[in-house]
């Protein structure tokens, strides 16, 4: 099947983002399944986490997915350790209400890469594929996450309840729309 439809690499500061790809499962299979990673995602990561998870997300889910257009994920590596892979930050455009995930690593926490990272994927969401409004799902006690969407100019739009790893928890959606985005990010008018 043609890979047409791939996203491409993107960069920041500190960090690359490459398209994720099969050869990224035995890294996702060493660092994801911790608990201090999973506990507040979405209850459809299956815990115990499998041997072969990471290939059967890649090869089911997410791989599937960027070629129809529907979810764009990268990974995440910083550009000191281009070959280690340390997280995915991801778009998803079939999901309602949730538009965008993430998870890095505890070694690498605290130390602004999320913030990085959730910027340029987000600017991608808007810039290059043109969605009207991103919104997120927060587990409430999810402090790091919830501070990942103040920062980022997000606002908080309703509280509901959802399953996690952890159980079901009380969670904040937090929403940003292109305006809003744009208005935070500027861009220079082309030069004629
Ligand atoms: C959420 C996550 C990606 C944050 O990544 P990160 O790179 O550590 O985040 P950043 O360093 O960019 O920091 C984000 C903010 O949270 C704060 N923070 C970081 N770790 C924190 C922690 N364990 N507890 C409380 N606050 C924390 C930072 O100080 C920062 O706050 P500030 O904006 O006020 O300075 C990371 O904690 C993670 O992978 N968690 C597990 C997966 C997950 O929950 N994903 C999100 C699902 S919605």
């Amino acid at each position: 099947m043609s890979d047409g439809h791939l996203p491409p690499a993107l960069a920041t500061g500190r960090l690359l983002l490459p398209p994720l790809a099969i050869q990224d499962a035995d890294a996702i299979q060493r660092v994801f399944p911790q608990w201090e990673v999973v506990r507040f995602l979405a209850d459809q990561v299956p815990w115990p986490y499998p041997p072969d998870g990471a290939r059967v997300y890649l090869e089911q889910v997410a791989i599937p997915a960027m070629r129809q257009g529907t979810q764009w994920h990268w990974s995440i590596r910083t550009r000191a350790e281009p070959d280690v892979l340390i997280g995915i930050v991801s778009l998803m455009d079939d999901d309602t209400g949730n538009n965008r995930g993430f998870w890095l690593d505890p070694a690498h926490h605290g130390k602004g890469y999320m913030t990085e990272a959730s910027e340029a994927a987000t600017a991608y969401w808007f810039e290059v594929l043109g969605k009207p409004v991103l919104r997120a799902p927060k587990a409430v006690a999810n402090t790091a996450s919830r501070n990942i969407s103040r920062r980022g100019g997000m606002r908080l739009v309703g509280t509901e309840e959802r399953g996690y790893v952890s159980g079901r928890l009380p969670t904040e959606i937090w929403e940003i729309t292109r305006e809003e985005w744009i208005a935070r990010h500027p861009r220079p008018p082309a030069s004629a």
